[in-house]
């Protein structure tokens, strides 16, 4: 018996990504999507700003080694987490909304949820939830075994990027320039620091003077939310409409009042200029684009293997001997 024990504790070590699929907790975890939704109903009542910051996870998770939950990873003794990365710092917020799904689910049907899985359901219901468009999410991720914060540091892009750059690491994601101007759109909802946007008020490309791209009403009220002395941890709107996901992020980058340069570079650049005309005027093109950007990034998978984590924030503790004694107990991969 122990041998085969011990050749099925390796397949779950070795289990590496399943085919993703709609419907994939139907039999498992009817209840699934349902939890996930209201408390992210409850997050919206308790705190607007909430969702768009859980939303924001699905692209610094799915960008990082695929879609495998190695986000919420706290520190270790051993492991940096991406939490401290470049990018998530001071930044990245709303963890404990995560960890309310997962303590919900792991109460209606434990280890049966992947932390991968609840990120991506909470991201589509951040943008239904806000008026944005409704989808299918595609499910059956693992959560990863590690995280790693140096590559976070590598891959996640610069509030200061122009858009060729960004072209190029989309596109290092099969995510077309399309895709890059309508998962942008994601700005519409949500708020930014002013660390996020100094340079570009005071010291755009080290010249000293500010972006002239941006409109000068709307550098004014800038100047007056980040001026130069400021704490920059102050936060301002992304767009004119942050609690409603629409399109008023793409009439505001045609009209120079879009917050950070990573967004109003996708309209001085004549690549991407033509999808922010297009949203710009197009609600429904926009939300369709998204949605299909959306799909496509949660798509990205490493193959590596992986677990249903019991906690988000924490890989699942392998007690040898407990797990020996205990042949009867369902051993969650
Ligand atoms: C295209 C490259 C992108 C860049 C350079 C970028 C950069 C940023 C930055 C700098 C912030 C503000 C951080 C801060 O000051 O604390 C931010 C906020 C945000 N980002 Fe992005 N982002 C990009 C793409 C995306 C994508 C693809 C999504 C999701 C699909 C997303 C969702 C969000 C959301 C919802 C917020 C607001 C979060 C909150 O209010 O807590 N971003 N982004
Ligand atoms: C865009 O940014 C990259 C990286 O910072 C830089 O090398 C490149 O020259 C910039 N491209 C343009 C056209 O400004
Ligand atoms: C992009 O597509 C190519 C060809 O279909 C594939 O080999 C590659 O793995 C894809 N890259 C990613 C990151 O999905
Ligand atoms: C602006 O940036 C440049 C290059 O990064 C730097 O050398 C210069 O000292 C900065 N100027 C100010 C006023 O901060
Ligand atoms: C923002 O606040 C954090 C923690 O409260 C602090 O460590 C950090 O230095 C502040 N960041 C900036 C840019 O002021």
């Amino acid at each position: 018996m122990s041998s085969l024990f011990l050749i099925f504790l390796l397949c779950i070590t070795m289990a590496t990504a399943a085919q993703l699929r709609s419907g994939f907790y139907s039999e498992t975890c009817p209840e699934a999507e349902s939890v996930v939704r209201q408390v992210m109903k409850n997050a919206l009542i308790r705190e607007p700003r909430s969702v768009a910051s859980v939303m924001r996870f699905q692209f610094h998770d799915c960008f990082v080694n695929g879609c495998d939950a190695s986000l919420l990873l706290d520190d270790t003794a051993t492991m940096l987490g991406e939490k401290d990365a470049l990018s998530n710092i001071n930044s990245l917020r709303s963890f404990e909304v995560i960890d309310e799904a997962k303590e919900a689910l792991e109460r209606v049907c434990p280890g049966v949820v992947s932390c991968a899985d609840i990120i991506i359901i909470a991201a589509r219901d951040a943008v239904a939830l806000t008026g944005g468009p409704f989808w299918e999410v595609r499910l059956g991720r693992l959560d990863s075994l590690s995280a790693k914060q140096e590559d976070s540091n590598e891959i996640m892009p610069s509030p200061r990027s122009n858009a060729s750059s960004l072209i190029d690491l989309f596109h290092n994601y099969n995510l077309s320039v399309k895709d890059l101007v309508a998962l942008s759109g994601s700005h519409s909802i949500g708020q930014a620091r002013c660390f996020s946007v100094m340079f570009r008020l005071y010291n755009q490309s080290g010249t000293g003077q500010p972006d002239p791209a941006i409109e000068p009403k709307y550098r004014e009220k800038l100047d007056r939310l980040c001026p130069s002395n400021v704490d920059q941890n102050v936060t301002g709107d992304l767009d004119a409409t942050p609690r409603i996901f629409d399109n008023q992020y793409f009439k505001d980058l045609v009209a120079g009042r879009g917050f950070l340069n990573s967004d109003q570079t996708l309209f001085t650049f004549t690549k991407t200029r033509k999808f922010v005309e297009l949203f710009s005027k197009d609600q429904s093109e926009f939300f369709k684009a998204f949605v299909t950007g959306m799909l496509k990034m949660g798509d990205l998978q490493r193959d590596q293997p992986g677990e249903i984590r019991r906690n988000c924030r924490a890989i699942n503790g392998r007690h040898m001997n407990r797990l020996w004694e205990s042949g009867r107990e369902r051993i969650v991969i």
